[in-house]
Formats: structure tokens, sequence, C-alpha cells
């Protein structure tokens, strides 16, 4: 008999592995039983802060393979760093294609791929498993993100007609590992990093609950890029001393933006514009959306939280991230984020994909979407290289690797 229970493993054992590990702990039906990374000691410590969640008897194991051949893990959370993919999801699929293990279900974070050909050689290899496959994009879990959209949908288009635009950002200052600043490791900048996240928020409202995302047909995309404050002389110094990567030589763009016009099933033109950034300094990760429509619109900030705190010059303390992620301040007035895996979506997206592992439910996002993605900031790149706004899918997107991941980009 199966069991109605979903053994995970983890891929990594970094920040995300440990947010996803906290989202577990309101997810009833998995356990969190297993965890590789090349760094054993970070798998092990990874694994006993999985325990100490309560969330599964977590061990690490040696490697993927030995995971994935293990009858109790059932399905794959792969968190690794994007250069690492391929050879991922390679030895997940060997490993199942060669009858040593059976899995129920992989999850990938974002981005599928760093370009369209790696996301396509991906989504073969899963399919060539027949594996289930779910991509997972947290922000369209978030729980103002869901009642918005349903609440805006079922009351104001329903009356009076669908939403024609959406706005989403994702800003902070910064990421907290040096291959992210690496466009050739990680596969761009702010743009492949972030923009991930917003590009499918804004096509998620303007799609009505239940219709498919491709219902929203994308016709232009406008990008553009820009290296606001990490190519300064003294940040660029800062940056290599604390990350190695020299933006002095081989820069990512720490800004982007994107706007894509959209056909809606009527033909009519919806616009989702979408905004990223390195370069914000505020209390932390500012993650804000928006929709209108004829007579109606929607605003989310996670930063107006509910919960303010102030901190008066005589307190003193270490610098620290335990009001909100990517914090820049301990003193002064500051937002606090209550629960951070709760309210950017992570608990409502993986109880979503055990449940679809489970067959309890079809997933709402597969790598067929995170290939989307893919394809649309690709092509937002491509429109940000040649300075012009071009109609999608753009010539030649296939085969497209942005300057900035081939290390060679001019800001
Ligand atoms: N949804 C989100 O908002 C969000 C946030 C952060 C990261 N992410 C994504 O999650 C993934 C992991 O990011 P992170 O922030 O945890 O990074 P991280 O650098 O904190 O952790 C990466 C982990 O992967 C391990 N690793 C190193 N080489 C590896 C290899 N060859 N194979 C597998 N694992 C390897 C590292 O030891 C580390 O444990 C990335 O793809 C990133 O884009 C998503």
């Amino acid at each position: 008999m199966t069991s109605p229970r979903l053994g995970i493993g983890f891929i990594g054992s970094g920040f995300n592995t440990r947010f996803h590990m906290q989202a577990f702990r309101g997810v009833r039906d998995a356990d969190v039983l297993g965890v590789w990374s090349p760094n054993a000691k970070h798998a092990a410590s990874a694994a006993r802060f999985a325990r100490e969640l309560d969330v599964g008897a977590c061990r690490a194991y040696k490697s993927i393979a030995d995971m994935v051949a293990d009858p109790a893990i059932d399905a794959i959370w792969i968190n690794g760093p994007n250069h690492a993919r391929i050879e991922n999801v390679e030895e997940i699929v060997d490993t199942v294609r060669s009858g040593r293990g059976t899995l129920r279900g992989i999850a990938c974070e974002k981005p599928l791929g760093r370009t369209v050909a790696e996301a396509r050689q991906l989504l073969k290899l899963v399919e060539s498993a027949g594996i289930m496959h779910g991509y997972l994009e947290n922000q369209l879990f978030a729980p103002q993100v869901v009642r918005g959209h349903e609440l805006t949908w079922k009351r104001g288009a329903a009356t009076t007609g669908r939403p024609y635009l959406a706005r989403a950002a994702e800003e902070h200052s910064g990421p907290h590992m040096p291959w992210f600043w690496s466009g050739v490791l990680q596969g761009g900048g702010v743009l492949n990093d972030m923009m991930c996240h917003s590009v499918l928020v804004v096509r998620h409202l303007l799609t009505a609950p239940g219709e498919p995302l491709s219902a929203l047909v994308p016709r232009r995309i406008t990008g553009h890029i820009a290296s606001l404050k990490w190519t300064q002389p003294k940040y660029a110094k800062a940056l290599r001393q604390s990350s190695g990567v020299d933006y002095t030589q081989a820069p990512s763009e720490d800004f982007a933006s994107v706007t894509v016009e959209f056909e809606t099933p009527e033909g009519r033109v919806a616009i989702g514009e979408a905004t990223t950034s390195w370069s914000f300094v505020g209390p932390g990760l500012r993650l804000s959306a928006e929709l209108l429509g004829p007579e109606y619109s929607m605003r989310w900030n996670s930063l107006e939280s509910g919960l303010d705190l102030f901190f008066s010059r005589a307190v003193k303390g270490k610098a620290g991230e335990d009001l909100v992620e990517k914090q820049n301040a301990e003193v002064g007035q500051m937002p606090v984020v209550a629960d951070e895996a709760v309210a950017y979506g992570y608990e409502a997206e993986d109880r979503h994909f055990v449940r679809a592992f489970l067959g309890k439910e079809a997933p709402k996002l597969t790598w067929h979407d995170g290939l989307e993605v893919v394809q649309l900031l690709m092509a937002a790149y491509q429109s940000a290289e040649q300075g012009k706004t071009l109609a999608f899918p753009p010539r030649g997107l296939d085969k497209f690797v942005p300057a900035v991941a081939q290390g060679r980009w001019v800001p």
C-alpha cells in the first residue's frame, strides 16, 4: 500500500533549505527525513535543525543517489545552487532510471535553469524518468497574494471586468552568499535571481483563479538592467572583500525592470510591470505587488507587517536577521515579519506540493512553468542588451546566454 505520508529529502543545506524546513512545521502529511549537501558538516547541521523543529527524523546522506535509493524518501526538494541544477537532477534521474530508487515527486527552487537550454534539458530529464514535478515559487502562495487574488477577481473582476495592470517588486540590499553575486555561476544578476518571482506574480495576478497561466499570452517584452550601487569603487571593494567577486571586471546588474505586454483571452492588452533590486537599503527584504482593474485595486507590501519595534540608540546589539530577512539595522523603528516562512508563502507552497505528490491535487506549477519563466527572463535580458522592446518570443531565445552570465557585461 502506498504511504499516506510523504518522506522528503533536501538537496542543499543552506539558507533556503532552512526556510523550507521551518515551513514544514505547518505541513501535516509529510516528514523531512533527509538532506544531502557536499559539505557533510553542513548537511548534518541542517538535519539536526529539522529534528529540533520536529518536522521529521531527518538525517544526512552520503550522496544524492543514496538518499533517492532509500525507500523512506518519496520526494526531493532541490535547493542547491543554480550552477549545480543539471548535475543534481542527473543524479536523481540516473538513480530512478536504473531502478535503484523510486520517487513520487521532485520540487525545484527557482530558477529552474540559468538559460532556456538548461531549463529545457532539466524538463527533458525529469520527464524521461516519469517523475511528477513541481516548480517552487513561494510568492504565489503568500497568504496576502492568495486572498488578494481571490477577492479582487471574485468581487472586482467578476462584476466590472478583468484587471489590466499588475505590478510586483522584490528588493533587498544584496545576496547572502558569494555565488549569487557571480554572473557566471548564478546565471545573471538580480534579474535572474529575483525577477523570476516578480514576473510570475504579475502573470498570476492577471490570470483568473482556475484559469491556466497560458490564458495570458506574452506578446511584447521590455527589459532594462543597470548597476546602480555595486560597481561604485567603494562598494566594489567591499564586495571583493566579502564575496571574492570583482565587479570592476565582471559586474552583474543590481537593478532590473521588465514590462510584459500580455494578450488576454478577450484580445485586450494587460500589462505586467516588475522591478527587482539588490541596491534597496530599507529595513530588510521588501516584497510588494499591486493589481489594478476598472473599478478596483489591491496592494501588498511585506514590510507593512503589523508589528513594529523601536530601539533607541542606547540599545546595543549584534547585527542579525531576527526581525526580517536581509535586515539592515538594529536601532530605530523596525518592522518585524513575525513568521516569515508563512508570510513569504513557503508553508502554503510546501503543503500544496506535498498534497500534489500524494495525488490529492494537481500541481499548480510544474517545470513547464519554470521553463516559461526562464524564457521571459532571457527575453528581458535580450531586450536590455538591445535597448528595445522585443516581440515575444524573440529570435535566438533558445541559445541565448546573457552577457552578464558570460562575465562580459559592460554596464
Ligand atoms: N524562493 C526563494 O525566495 C529563494 C530564496 C533563496 C534561494 N532560493 C533558491 O534556492 C536555491 C538555494 O539557495 P540558498 O539561498 O539556499 O543558497 P545557499 O548558498 O545558502 O545554499 C546552497 C546549498 O547548496 C549546497 N551545495 C553546494 N554545492 C552543491 C552541489 N554541487 N549540489 C548540491 N548542493 C550544493 C551548499 O553546500 C549549500 O548547502 C537557489 O537555487 C536559489 O535560487 C530561492
